[in-house]
């Protein structure tokens, strides 16, 4: 095929669906009033204080169409401060809502806040998670699904249903325990076993009608175990991720790494025999295979299923899951929401502006294990850097990188609206690791065993990669992105992992606009990013402004 002629017509069709949404104008205001509170739940049969929402383990999924305002009025009825985080939701120049350290002020025990926000061109499927304090080892999380427009047309016939699957490891430890450990320098332990949507061993029930097409929307929710899932017997066909429509291909097992979505199409059988069938979600490259299991139920189905769990690839089977990854592919003549609308399709003829190397790793840094990009594991400011901008209480010299290494500081990668970034990240360990990206999607063009180098650039992949907001580099070697800073705002480059997070693993990429850059008042003027929001809460430096 020719990739010229293709790129040519995704061209047409995206103008058409612009036009389309010119004429259309669909969103709408969509309000959810969410109480987060403690609950005794016990999935793997062990006592545990979970965070809900609304009652509810995993939280209320959020539904919304391309383009919605979502308003999201989080009341905190825990005894600690509150954040919550869209994971891959790209929020129109707004990291006033991202709900991330840097970006917000928590919300404290007993307030409310609600978070404000109009989606991008956006669909797929994504989740929110709590982002401080690692509320996340509680639960606290919930899915994310964003339609189309009901006037663009989807790359495939409509599904009878949509099934949300959160699969994630679990540690029957209580947060505050594996939290005071992670800042004692001693990681996380083995995880006690693997959840689906909450719940333990043959939990999760999804009813299937024979013959009927369902769409499962599966987010690896977890803390820091890579996770293949399957289903027994029934083929997965994959469709998209993290807001990309991908080429499609059937899987029999999928490779998910934490943080990472994926939306798959799967056919119930026109007859099950009086069977069910187990969903099995089972840890990658960990020491003891631990799985997740549910059910699939047919109505004729006389009970669970029976039988050895269905084959997966394995517990180090790298190979596997590399070649799976490459063998994704970016849908470039779907007509629907693209993850970067304003031309960055084009992303393989863009001059680079910049490039990134960051490399993982683990070092001690006052006598405590952190977790480090180029040596530096991030120290929090005493204020949101949104914030210290805003009021201009930023000490620029403390931003300055450090003199000598190992250290922490607050790093910052400062850039300017449309520059387009190429991030090589470097894995010198023997885990996978998982980054991310909020407010962006990115093209994953290439991976690759050992170190990278220049001449790496010669095999990237620039006419269909995926384009997406989280990707895994295994063990020993590098995975490289093209992104365009097509999104004003100070927005979180971090580890999925959530213990790599928690001790540092992160920077923040501000991005300015340009329009008067010769003006010192631009940056807080900032005229084409939202305003700071009526409610804002304020905190330390900022709490009497
Ligand atoms: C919040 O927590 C308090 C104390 O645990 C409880 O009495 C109250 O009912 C909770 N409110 C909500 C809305 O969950
Ligand atoms: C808190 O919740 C109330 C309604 O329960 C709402 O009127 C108010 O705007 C919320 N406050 C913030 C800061 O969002
Ligand atoms: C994985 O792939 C590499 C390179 O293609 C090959 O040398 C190695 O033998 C493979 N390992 C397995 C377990 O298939």
């Amino acid at each position: 095929m020719n990739p010229i002629r293709l790129l040519t017509s995704s061209e047409l069709c995206l103008c058409t669906c612009f036009l389309l949404v010119l004429i259309y104008r669909g969103w709408s205001q969509l309000f959810y009033d969410w109480t987060v509170s403690y609950s005794q739940l016990a999935p793997l049969g062990v006592d545990k204080q979970v965070i809900v929402i609304n009652g509810m383990f995993p939280g209320p999924v959020l539904y919304a169409s391309t383009n919605d305002v979502v308003n999201v009025n989080i009341h905190n009825n825990l005894t600690e401060p509150f954040l919550m985080t869209w994971n891959g939701v790209q929020m129109r120049k707004n990291s006033w809502q991202d709900g991330v350290q840097e970006t917000n002020c928590p919300i404290l025990p007993g307030q409310n806040w609600t978070y404000s926000f109009q989606l991008k061109d956006q669909i797929g499927s994504f989740f929110y998670f709590p982002s401080l304090l690692l509320h996340k080892a509680a639960g606290g999380y919930g899915a994310i699904h964003l339609n189309n427009l009901p006037i663009i047309p989807i790359p495939f016939p409509q599904p009878y249903k949509d099934y949300a699957v959160l699969i994630g490891d679990w540690f029957n430890a209580d947060y505050r325990d594996l939290r005071a450990s992670l800042e004692n320098g001693v990681f996380l332990p083995h995880p006690d076993g693997i959840l689906i949507n909450g719940l333990g061993p043959n939990q999760a029930r999804f009813e299937f009608e024979p013959s009927a097409t369902y769409m499962l929307r599966i987010s690896n929710v977890g803390l820091k175990t890579s996770l293949n899932f399957r289903i027994e017997d029934h083929p997965m066909l994959l469709v998209e991720t993290e807001g990309s429509y991908l080429i499609q291909q059937y899987y029999d097992s999928l490779d998910i790494h934490v943080g990472q979505s994926y939306s798959v199409l799967v056919t119930a059988k026109n007859q099950a025999n009086g069977k069910s069938y187990y969903m099995v979600a089972s840890s990658r490259f960990t020491i003891l295979e631990h799985s997740g299991i549910g059910v699939i139920h047919y109505p004729d189905a006389a009970g669970d299923p029976v039988g050895p769990l269905p084959l997966g690839p394995g517990l180090s089977n790298y190979n596997f899951s590399i070649e799976q990854a490459r063998s994704m592919r970016w849908d470039l003549i779907a007509s629907a929401a693209r993850p970067n609308p304003q031309g960055s399709y084009h992303y393989g003829t863009i001059p680079i502006t910049r490039t990134l190397i960051l490399e993982n790793n683990v070092m001690v840094i006052g006598s405590k294990r952190r977790f480090t990009i180029n040596g530096i594991s991030f120290m929090h400011s005493d204020t949101p850097l949104k914030l210290l901008d805003y009021f201009q209480l930023n000490e620029e010299s403390k931003y300055a990188a450090a003199a000598a290494l190992p250290s922490s500081a607050t790093s910052v990668v400062d850039a300017f609206y449309r520059d387009f970034f190429h991030i090589v990240f470097q894995n010198p360990l023997l885990e996978v690791q998982s980054w991310h990206i909020d407010g962006y999607n990115f093209f994953v063009v290439g991976m690759g065993w050992g170190l990278w180098d220049e001449s790496k650039k010669a095999g990237y992949n620039i006419v269909d990669a995926v384009s997406r907001s989280t990707v895994q580099v295994y063990p020993l070697s590098w995975t490289a992105i093209l992104m365009e800073l097509d999104n004003l705002g100070t927005w979180n480059l971090r580890s999925q992992n959530a213990e790599n997070w928690y001790l540092g693993q992160e920077l923040y990429i501000r991005v300015k606009g340009v329009w008067n850059w010769l003006d010192e008042q631009s940056d807080i003027s900032a005229r084409d990013e939202a305003p700071i929001p009526d409610n804002v809460i304020k905190c330390g430096r900022a709490a009497d402004l």
